[in-house]
């Protein structure tokens, strides 16, 4: 959040995958921001209705897909997304960027994290393609897609790098803790 107040961002901005105990996207309300968010889960966004009544908060949350949005073209300031993309396929990844840069404003900015290619732990599970990793979590098939530097650069084309931070994770992930990279970009539309 603090990001989008030193680059002076106002307006609209959109949260995809904005659900769970403690909704992101809660800060920008906070702040001032037109705030929105979707999520494909209805019991996830029924944790980020909780959160936000609990703290007075404004967001205009739906249930939505972040593979294909149902917003205007160029209608946000801001699009945000963290921790949500890496469960998407390595194509379902592209298309969710190019809907979310779709709906971002000229000079708007995206901001949003990438699992990193060079530390993936074994137990992440079978690599079906490069970079998917399928594994059994809460009793569903599920992937994280890992990328390495040029895939993302290549994902991000159109866009102008403001910031980007490597940083590790602690991840809770079937009963262990283990630790991974996460790639947070912050870029703007061109
Ligand atoms: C690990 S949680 C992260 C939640 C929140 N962004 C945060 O940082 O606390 C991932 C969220 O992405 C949502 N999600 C997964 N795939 C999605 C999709 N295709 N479209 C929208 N939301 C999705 C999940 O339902 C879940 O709420």
């Amino acid at each position: 959040m603090g990001f989008a107040k030193r680059l002076k961002i106002q307006g609209k901005v959109l949260d995809c995958g904005a659900g769970g105990n403690r909704p992101p996207i809660a800060l920008f309300s906070k702040h001032g921001y037109e705030s929105y968010g979707i999520d494909n889960s209805q019991a996830e966004i029924e944790k980020a209705k909780e959160f936000i009544d609990k703290y007075g908060l404004e967001v205009e949350l739906a249930e939505g897909d972040m593979r294909h949005l149902l917003f205007d073209d160029e209608f946000f300031e801001c699009v945000f997304s963290y921790n949500a993309s890496i469960l998407l396929t390595k194509k379902d990844t592209e298309k969710a960027v190019n809907e979310m840069l779709r709906v971002l404003k000229k000079g708007g900015i995206l901001c949003m994290n990438f699992l990193w290619y060079d530390k993936v732990d074994p137990r992440r599970g079978e690599e079906k393609n490069p970079g998917e990793f399928w594994n059994q979590e809460h009793g569903e098939e599920t992937v994280h897609s890992f990328f390495t530097e040029e895939e993302v650069e290549e994902l991000l084309k159109g866009t102008k790098t403001i910031y980007r931070e490597k940083i590790q994770m602690k991840v809770w992930f079937n009963e262990r803790y283990f630790t991974e990279s996460s790639f947070d970009y912050i870029v703007q539309k061109e």
